[in-house]
């Protein structure tokens, strides 16, 4: 079986090539423009507003979820509503401790340090990270044996932004160490409908209702996926009818672009047959899946496998993954392929 591209396919709930970079137009800039997470948003709002009127810094902010759901934005917003500068930086950038030490030493006041991937900085980062949090001071020694000298050095406040795509990969002194701890959820097709429009709407593409839901209800639940999509079907609607996207155009591009109804592609199609035509429709162990489609078993775990599993398609047995019997039925494939023990699961 060929390799598959998960990466860099429309679908992709991580950056790609073309998504923009921290100055995205298209990302908003305040909490009231942000839709969806009303959970997190609300008590944001309220952490954010006490911080603001007592003077101080926010405390340090945990958020977690699947990717492509909006945790750079928020961590934007946060800077801009507490009216400081944001530092964006990620777990696998920060190689030593004193790279920490540099962009530690290098804040002003009060502002936002993003750590995107925070569950990759290495043990003897951590170690640099916990003092910085708790007392904002670092302890630097320099030289060795009788040379070796330690210095104390006391750090402006600010407020770490940690996110994550695994919360459970932290270990629990880095956990203990953030105030408020906020998970973010796949959007629904309504406000992901929104985040269209409003992103038309700034891109100058017309767009009308029934077309935006169309996109919306294919992007899986990830508001990343859902302007990507936008940017692709405007090119259908501009080269094929008059540039507006109406729910024929969005429907006729997505079939181009070969996402179905329920946002999969080819690649998740591909995974889910292999699992019924090469296991009976499971259980088959993470590594072995990953081997036979050429993929990484974190990709497949962090990237593929949660929507899979939120729609219903796919379930996670101690003894590896099984495709449910929705899972086949949606891929017009006998659901009694896989074993019927197996399908019980679902
Ligand atoms: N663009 C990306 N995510 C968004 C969100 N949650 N709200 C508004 N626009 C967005």
């Amino acid at each position: 079986m060929e390799d598959l591209d998960f990466e860099n396919r429309i679908v992709s709930p991580t950056e790609i090539m073309g998504d923009g970079d921290s100055d995205n137009p298209l990302r908003p800039r305040r909490l009231d423009d942000y839709i969806g997470q009303d959970k997190a948003k609300e008590n944001l709002s309220v952490f954010i507003e006490a911080a603001r009127q007592r003077g101080e810094t926010l405390d340090h902010v945990l958020l977690y979820g699947p990717p492509g759901l909006g945790k750079t934005t928020l961590s934007g917003i946060i800077a801009n509503e507490l009216g400081v500068n944001l530092r964006i930086t990620s777990g696998p950038a920060i190689e030593k401790p004193g790279d920490l030490a540099a962009i530690l030493t290098n804040l002003n006041e009060g502002d936002v340090l993003f750590i995107d991937e925070i569950h990759r900085i290495s043990r003897a980062v951590e170690e640099i990270l916990y003092p910085a949090m708790e007392d904002f001071a670092i302890d630097i020694v320099t030289g060795k044996g009788q040379m070796a000298a330690s210095y104390h050095l006391p750090l402006p406040h600010f407020t770490l932004v940690g996110a994550t795509t695994r919360a459970g990969q932290l270990t629990a002194p880095l956990r203990d160490r953030f105030g408020v701890s906020l998970r973010l959820e796949l959007y629904t097709p309504e406000e992901l409908a929104k985040i269209v429009e409003r992103s038309a709407c700034i891109l100058h593409i017309p767009v009308e209702h029934d077309g935006a839901l169309e996109i919306a209800s294919r992007s899986r639940g990830t508001p990343r996926i859902a302007n990507r999509m936008l940017k692709r079907v405007r090119d259908f609607a501009q080269v094929m009818s008059d540039g507006v996207i109406t729910l024929e155009t969005a429907r006729v591009a997505l079939e181009r672009l070969e996402i179905d109804e329920l946002g999969l592609d080819s690649n998740d199609r591909r995974m889910l047959e292999a699992i019924v035509k090469f296991y009976k429709g499971g259980p088959v162990g993470l590594e072995t899946l990953a081997a036979a489609i050429g993929e990484e078993a974190v990709t497949i775990e962090d990237v593929i496998e949660p929507y899979l599993m939120q729609i219903g398609f796919l379930s996670r047995t101690p003894r590896g993954r099984c495709i449910t019997r929705a899972g086949c039925l949606h891929l017009g494939l006998d659901a009694n392929a896989a074993e019927p023990a197996q399908l019980r699961l679902d």
